[in-house]
């Protein structure tokens, strides 16, 4: 059935596990996520993004998502509006059925500019207020997404032409997390502990840490009845990456967030997990490999179902690494 973020993730709270959270888009996709929960018995957050909405069409996502309610009955389903720019775009989200959405007052509306703590308050605010008096869930986002290696944030910072940003100024502030979360009743927070959207987060293997593990142990102290979700959460795996580059493909040298430090994390109180990239390398990588293979096939089928089968592998590893199989 379909569910609120709430009710998964107090259930990963009081049983210590992880839930991924995967952008969907497509048929394809839905079914592989699907597929994959339902043969790990793992509850599943679809969520979708404002390209997203855009991409299939508004009509077609929501039966797309109520295709996988009625197949698959018996799994706990999520239905989330990822980065929601506006209170508007969060309204429209729930209108259309979502049960959880995500208002990112991080940011301006144009979706690149930090915003400063007042802005970020009042948005999210009017968003629970709404979201809630609709039985829909509600995550915030405080804090600079961005790599601690370069301490380039993802945002275009303003401050200056892209400085580097101190590890302070990056990161989500415990004390500041408290006062967001008391003035907003926000009940998930993704906080910046070193993580960025995309392929490229690092440009050599990880050596030790890569992300401030401390400093989730010390926002989930400060929060403790506020779910944390890790943006930025692909780990880029090299095996995919290198399909990719064999079948023609051309990707810069890179590395990701290790499934083991993901691991930390939600020991020490992350609860969501968002993954994307992961999940458009490995079907990207399957397409072209098939393509490669049987130049003479032309059947969408014929590359499509071991896109499926591809991403449904990522999605099974990552139910299985966060505790969340068996857990439907
Ligand atoms: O946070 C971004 C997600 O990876 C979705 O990406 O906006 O290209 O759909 P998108
Ligand atoms: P990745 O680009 O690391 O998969 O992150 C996705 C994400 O955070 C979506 O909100
Ligand atoms: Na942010
Ligand atoms: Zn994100």
């Amino acid at each position: 059935p379909l569910v609120s973020m709430r009710q998964v993730l107090d259930h990963a709270a009081e049983n210590g596990y992880g839930v991924p959270a995967f952008n969907v888009n497509n048929l394809e996709q839905i079914q592989a996520i699907l597929q994959a929960a339902d043969a790990t018995n793992s509850p599943v957050i679809l969520q979708a993004s404002a390209g997203a909405r855009k991409y299939a069409g508004e009509q077609f996502l929501k039966n797309l998502i109520e295709g996988a309610l009625a197949s698959y009955p018996h799994l706990p389903i999520v239905m989330h509006q990822d980065h929601g720019v506006s209170p508007a775009v969060c309204i429209s989200a729930i209108r259309f059925g979502f049960s959880s959405v995500m208002m990112d007052g991080s940011l301006r509306e144009d979706g690149k500019t930090p915003s400063d703590f007042d802005y970020n308050v009042n948005v999210s605010r009017e968003v629970v207020k709404l979201a809630h008096a609709c039985g829909v869930s509600v995550e915030g986002e405080l804090g600079c997404l961005g790599s601690l290696e370069t301490g380039h944030g993802e945002a275009e910072d303003g401050i200056g032409s892209h400085r580097a940003l101190s590890r302070d100024e990056m990161l989500t502030d415990p004390a500041e997390a408290k006062r967001f979360v008391d003035a907003t009743g926000v009940d998930a927070l993704a906080i910046a502990i070193g993580t960025s959207h995309g392929a490229y987060k690092f440009t050599s293997p990880p050596t030790g840490e890569v992300l401030a593990i401390d400093r989730v142990r010390e926002i989930h102290e400060a929060i403790p009845n506020t779910h944390l979700v890790m943006h930025g959460a692909s780990s880029v795996p090299q095996d995919l990456q290198d399909i990719i580059r064999q079948y023609g493909g051309a990707l810069k040298p890179t590395w990701g967030v290790p499934v083991e430090e993901m691991q930390r994390a939600i020991q020490f109180g992350v609860r969501k997990i968002n993954i994307d990239t992961d999940l458009r390398l490995a079907m990207t990588g399957a397409i072209r490999k098939t393509m490669a293979e049987k130049p003479s096939e032309f059947d969408p089928r014929t590359y499509l179902k071991p896109a499926i089968a591809a991403m449904r592998a990522v999605c099974e590893a990552r139910y299985l690494a966060f505790g969340a199989a068996g857990q439907a």
